[in-house]
């Protein structure tokens, strides 16, 4: 049976790779819609080349852009709500949400109260409303597939251990590009040495959180949603080679790992076509232990990666201190990329911000997004406030 997508975020790295993905899999699956934010003209190739139902953008001065699309017959979206009218494209069976940031809460949550299955690369929706994801998934009976290379390779170790016999989740981390360098050695580092990353290649937001490891904190975050495990059951460790993706540690001591290239098109391709693993028709490289040699795993150094500490502090406080801890640090890594404060100053941006964080529930999606509101409102101040000093 043809399995029918819709992909959010189609423009950015998860996006293009999830496309090469359906490409490579011929008829098995068909995109239905596409959503961007506001690069309209790659969404425009995009719609004509996977000939889709529907199309949203975001950023309303992009509409134009897509009037021939309507022209051509295609339904199409523009506005804030516009990735949530997309999700909700009554021919989708699933919906690929791989938009950056805590923008991809709202359509996540409407893919799921319309009943669609999810493959979530959107990590900052269960960091912010994981409590309301869960809710809506759980009302509708739908299933939530992860995408994120860690909690894919989770997912995949708990399809063969029994939930009563598992002890701990680890998580690993390849530690970015600073693993071997010390805090005073990286306060002025540069975008460009923040975004290259040495195994992964991701889109800029990810790749600077992946450098703060602020990116585990929120893996954490997200697999204490994901798999229903209190906080002190789910462990991280740094290994360099990203080749265990994450491992499972049952009741006896045993563990239970998955292994891979490090290829987001695999994880991508699981969640499409689940639960049937076809071969990966894309180029990717086999994995070689032979001639990958070494695998190690270190744990994380707190003293090193102060964001990453600031997250699992939000995430056990719980409440709206996780949706102000991401909103504090999707508009401190902006900041930084922008040039407008140095790469030291991250964590101060995010730990200044928590520190005025209102309390309060994360009771409804209008409560999370005044949190967002806010927090982004505080980090903007703090971070000029750091931006003026320099
Ligand atoms: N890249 C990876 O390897 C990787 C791995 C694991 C998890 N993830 C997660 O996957 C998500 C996407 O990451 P990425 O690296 O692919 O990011 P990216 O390259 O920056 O792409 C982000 C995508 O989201 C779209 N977008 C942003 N705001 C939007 C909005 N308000 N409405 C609709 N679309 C919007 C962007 O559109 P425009 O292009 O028009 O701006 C773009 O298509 C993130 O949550 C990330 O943490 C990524």
């Amino acid at each position: 049976m043809v399995k029918r997508v819709s992909i959010l975020g189609s423009t950015g790295s998860i996006g293009r790779n999830a496309l090469d993905v359906v490409a490579s899999l011929g008829d098995e699956v068909e995109v239905v819609g596409l959503a961007a934010r506001h690069n309209a003209e790659l969404l425009v190739r995009q719609a004509r080349a996977f000939r889709v139902a529907a199309v949203g953008v975001s950023d309303e001065r992009q509409a134009r852009v897509l009037e021939p699309l309507a022209a051509e017959g295609v339904e199409v979206f523009a506005g804030d709500g516009a990735a949530a009218n997309v999700a909700t494209t009554p021919t989708a069976d699933l919906v690929l949400v791989a938009v950056a940031g805590f923008a991809g809460l709202a359509p996540t949550l409407a893919a799921l109260n319309a009943g669609k299955d999810v493959a979530l690369a959107n990590k900052e929706s269960l960091v912010a409303g994981g409590k309301l994801v869960r809710e809506a998934q759980r009302a509708a009976g739908a299933r939530i597939f992860p995408v994120d290379s860690e909690h894919a390779a989770l997912a995949q170790c708990l399809e063969m251990c029994r939930p009563d016999a598992v002890r701990r989740l680890i998580i690993t981390a390849s530690g970015g590009p600073f693993l071997e360098k010390s805090r005073e050695e990286v306060a002025d580092a540069t975008p460009e040495q923040a975004v290259a990353h040495p195994v992964w290649d991701m889109g800029a937001k990810i790749s600077v959180d992946s450098a703060t490891l602020m990116n585990k904190g929120l893996e954490v975050i997200e697999a204490y949603w994901l798999f229903d495990m209190p906080w002190d059951r789910i462990d991280v460790l740094i290994h360099p080679q990203s080749v265990v993706h994450s491992l499972v540690e049952m009741a006896d001591g045993s563990f239970v790992a998955q292994l891979a290239t490090a290829d987001m098109r695999l994880p991508i391709q699981y969640a499409l076509t689940y639960p049937e693993r076809r071969a990966a028709l894309f180029p990717t490289a086999a994995l070689e232990l032979a001639t990958i040699g070494r695998l190690e795993f270190a744990r994380p150094d707190p003293a090193q990666f102060p964001c990453f500490g600031l997250a699992l502090a939000a995430g056990r406080a719980g409440g709206l201190k996780p949706a102000v801890m991401n909103a504090a640090d999707e508009v401190a890594v902006e900041k930084f990329l922008a040039g407008e404060i140095p790469f030291g100053a991250l964590p101060e941006v995010i730990e200044a911000t928590l520190a005025d964080a209102p309390d309060g529930d994360a009771a409804g999606y209008d409560d999370v997004a005044r949190a967002d509101r806010w927090a982004r409102r505080r980090a903007e101040e703090v971070a000029a406030a750091v931006a003026s000093r320099a």
